[in-house]
């Protein structure tokens, strides 16, 4: 029977780090390792180690300081990579080297330009070597989401006879559909010897805009960790966002999953990483974008002022954010304009809501932005007062 808790593995700081542009420095990097280990992941995948020494020293400083997560670190399926990923995870509490090779047909033929078996050795020897050095080892089949079903069952067998613990199936380029992606995790738990000793992972990016719908997708069809990125940052479009996910699986009780993360913090450290990244989630972005619980058309507002249940299937304090935001346009309504009025301090009859509701629409006609002080303005220049 498998378990009913979904693993939340963060590469944030890792695959998310390769955003162009949003190199992070150590210091930056511990900022964000403790509030993820506070908002509840399970395993920070901290850096790819023998990528470069300014790498080395972040997955080391972090594998220092976090409590409770797993610390894992990257490699490729090369001994160096591995020796040098064991001495960075050497002061983890709980370390885990997560470790792969290419799979499907183009990153055989032309990356590797060797043969199938050949792959399946190297996979194997790589899981041994890991092994050596730590007992959780996570083993990731790069471009699983276009290898052939039958030969990834071989490459995940051999895996597991390696002693690999966790297997890794990524959509590296975000081309699957959720149904395929689904099947082929299903697929996976049917046909591999020895799966049932292992947890299977759903690594999904976000070029077709699936990434989430594939994951959830896979823990549907048996996987038990899933592994994204806050603010789904990553290459390219990016990675699946843990935001997202975190709050899919919340509020679909009757799918029957849970996760440890403490949802209340996810807005908090939405915004740290983005702070530190120096760059923000689009204004519509699921869950933590600016407008994510933010009203704007008449109806709705009107719709939302009488109950909130009414346009909103979340509570947005559920996510850490304080209030749903009813933001005046010229598509507004008088009962946005009568409940933003409130706000301000005045409470307006229906005759003086009629009078400052024209004065209103002739202003933001005019403006795209209507603030807490043109309220006011436009209030108190309708003479209502005098
Ligand atoms: O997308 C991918 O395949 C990866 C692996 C290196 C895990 O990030
Ligand atoms: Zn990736």
């Amino acid at each position: 029977m498998l378990d009913t808790n979904v693993q939340i593995f963060d590469t944030t700081l890792r695959d998310g780090e390769q955003v162009p542009g949003c190199k992070l420095n150590t210091e930056q990097k511990i900022i964000i390792a403790q509030q993820l280990d506070e908002l509840g992941v399970d395993i920070i995948e901290a850096g790819f180690p023998v990528s470069s020494p300014g790498d080395f020293n972040s997955v080391y400083e972090i594998s220092k300081i976090v409590k409770n997560a797993t610390v894992c670190g990257l490699t490729r399926a090369v001994q160096n990579d591995i020796k040098v990923a064991a001495e960075a995870l050497v002061k983890a509490k709980k370390p885990r080297i997560h470790t792969g090779i290419g799979t499907s047909e183009s990153h055989i033929k032309y990356k590797f330009k060797t043969t199938p078996e050949e792959v399946i050795v190297r996979a194997q020897e790589a899981v041994r070597y890991a092994k050596s050095f730590v007992e959780d080892v996570e083993f990731y089949a790069e471009d699983a989401g276009r290898t052939e079903n039958e030969y990834l069952a071989r490459v995940c067998e051999a895996a597991i006879k390696a002693g690999a613990t966790v297997l890794n199936i990524p959509d590296t380029t975000g081309y699957c559909l959720p149904s395929e992606y689904g099947a082929k995790i299903k697929y996976l738990r049917e046909n591999v010897t020895g799966i049932h000793n292992v947890i299977l992972s759903c690594h999904c990016h976000n070029d077709l805009g699936l990434a989430t719908a594939n994951s959830i997708e896979g823990v549907i069809n048996g996987a038990r960790q899933i592994e994204c990125t806050i603010n789904g940052i990553g290459e390219r479009a990016g990675n699946t966002a843990l935001e997202e996910v975190v709050m899919v699986l919340k509020q679909h009780p009757y799918l029957n999953f849970t996760t440890n993360i403490k949802n209340k913090l996810l807005y908090q450290t939405s915004q740290l990483v983005s702070s530190q990244m120096g760059m923000y989630p689009q204004p519509n972005k699921a869950i933590v974008g600016a407008n994510a619980f933010a009203h704007s058309s008449g109806i709705h507002q009107d719709g939302v002022i009488k109950n909130r249940e009414t346009y909103e299937i979340m509570d947005p304090k559920d996510v850490g954010v304080t209030e749903s935001a009813i933001v005046l346009t010229a598509r507004s309504g008088r009962a946005a304009l009568a409940y933003k009025a409130k706000k301000v301090g005045y409470e307006l009859t229906k005759l003086q809501l009629d009078i400052v509701y024209a004065n209103f629409l002739n202003f933001a006609d005019r403006h795209k932005d209507i603030k807490d002080n043109d309220i006011h303005q436009i209030i108190e220049s309708s003479g209502l007062y005098k």
